[in-house]
């Protein structure tokens, strides 16, 4: 049975991140560390942080609006929201309940998915298939977090690495039967989740065994993480390629997850790319989890260093652990 699905396209990407900045030297008044060690294994120098009443939802509805403007679209001509938060404000309502009442996207029905980093490829998966089989027409995709609330500061293992913002897409029915999808990669990995993990200060009831206590912060092992990464992401954007019918070379840019320039050097020598084909703005955000590629992309094309149009791929690896790879086609006028 062949099935009859409906193309879609990528309207408006918009982003939002806080204004405060934290230097790699502020944090040496935290932790024994260096901006030297930091600009050397990472390629961060500075990141982003919430301050007083911002939060993930703050972030995220500013990085809606600014999509939702791109793309010309009013708040209530959206049929869905779907946030990618790992670290929302509070785990309900959801951050995409709490976006859709701040930007008055009254006609949508709104829900958050966890897929850590990879959140925004997951979201686009599930955006594409709800398009595709008809079941809603616009979505609004929110990638949110607010990581700065759950570091442990005076970790330097970790609280180097992390900053906080926002990026949006929103997707619909393509207009001229165009699929902005080019193909879709998606995995995850359960039995390794304790690389990275957030728990929950949560009691038992008082009148059975207690548990014990957690302490509500990241905690990381960084060296299993970027093992897990450099074989899964370069085996993931293949997969892409081959399921687009596409060699490297087809495609103009390569937007990562923004957690660690090593990284991302790895994958692009992978696809023999030079630097002006590699999205990076982790030098000035850190790592922003879910919203990190869509921020790179939205502030790469504002920018000028993402030429429009083009086809770009999507690449990203979190918690979970969950990795996958989007590769796109980006229109002009979306950003
Ligand atoms: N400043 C100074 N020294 C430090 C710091 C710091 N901030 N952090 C660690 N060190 C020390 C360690 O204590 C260690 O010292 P030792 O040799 O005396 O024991 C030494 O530096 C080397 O530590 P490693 O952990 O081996 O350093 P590595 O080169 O592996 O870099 C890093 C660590 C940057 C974390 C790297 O492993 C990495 O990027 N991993 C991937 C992490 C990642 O991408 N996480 C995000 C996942 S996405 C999500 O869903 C949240």
């Amino acid at each position: 049975m062949s099935l009859n699905l409906i193309p879609v396209m990528i309207a408006g990407v918009g982003y939002g991140v806080p204004e405060t900045v934290i230097t790699n030297e502020d944090l040496t008044k935290l932790v024994d560390t260096s901006d030297e060690w930091i600009t050397t294994r990472t390629g961060i120098k500075e990141r982003r942080v919430v301050s007083g009443e911002e939060n993930a939802v703050t972030l995220g509805v500013k990085a809606a609006q600014n999509a939702l403007q791109k793309a010309k679209m009013d708040p209530m001509d959206i049929d869905l929201i779907i946030a990618a938060a790992s670290v929302p404000a509070h785990p309900y309502p959801s951050t995409a309940c709490e976006i859709q009442a701040a930007i008055g996207a009254d006609n949508a029905a709104a829900f958050d998915i966890t897929a850590a980093c990879t959140g925004m490829i997951y979201a686009m998966n599930i955006a594409k298939s709800f398009i595709s089989s008809g079941i809603y027409k616009n979505i609004l995709l929110v990638a949110t977090d607010a990581n700065s609330k759950y570091i442990d500061w005076y970790d330097r293992t970790s609280c180097v690495l992390f900053g906080d913002g926002a990026g949006a897409m929103v997707m619909k029915e393509s207009v001229d039967g165009v699929d902005d999808i080019i193909a879709m990669d998606m995995h995850s990995n359960g039995k390794d989740g304790d690389f990275i993990k957030m728990p929950m200060n949560g009691e038992n009831c008082p009148l059975v065994e207690p548990c014990e206590p957690q302490k509500q912060k990241i905690v990381m092992q960084g060296r299993e993480v970027y093992k897990f990464v450099v074989t899964t992401m370069p085996e993931s954007i293949s997969n892409c390629l081959e399921k687009a019918g596409l060699t490297p070379d087809d495609v103009d840019y390569l937007i990562p997850h923004q957690a660690n320039y090593r990284i991302i050097e790895a994958m692009a020598s992978r696809l023999n790319y030079s630097d002006e084909k590699i999205i990076v703005n982790l030098q000035k955000y850190g790592n922003t989890s879910a919203a990190s590629i869509p921020l790179a992309m939205a502030e790469g094309i504002e920018e000028g260093k993402i030429k429009l149009p083009c086809k770009a791929i999507l690449s990203g690896f979190g918690a979970g652990l969950t990795w996958g790879t989007v590769i796109v086609r980006l229109r002009e006028g979306i950003a």
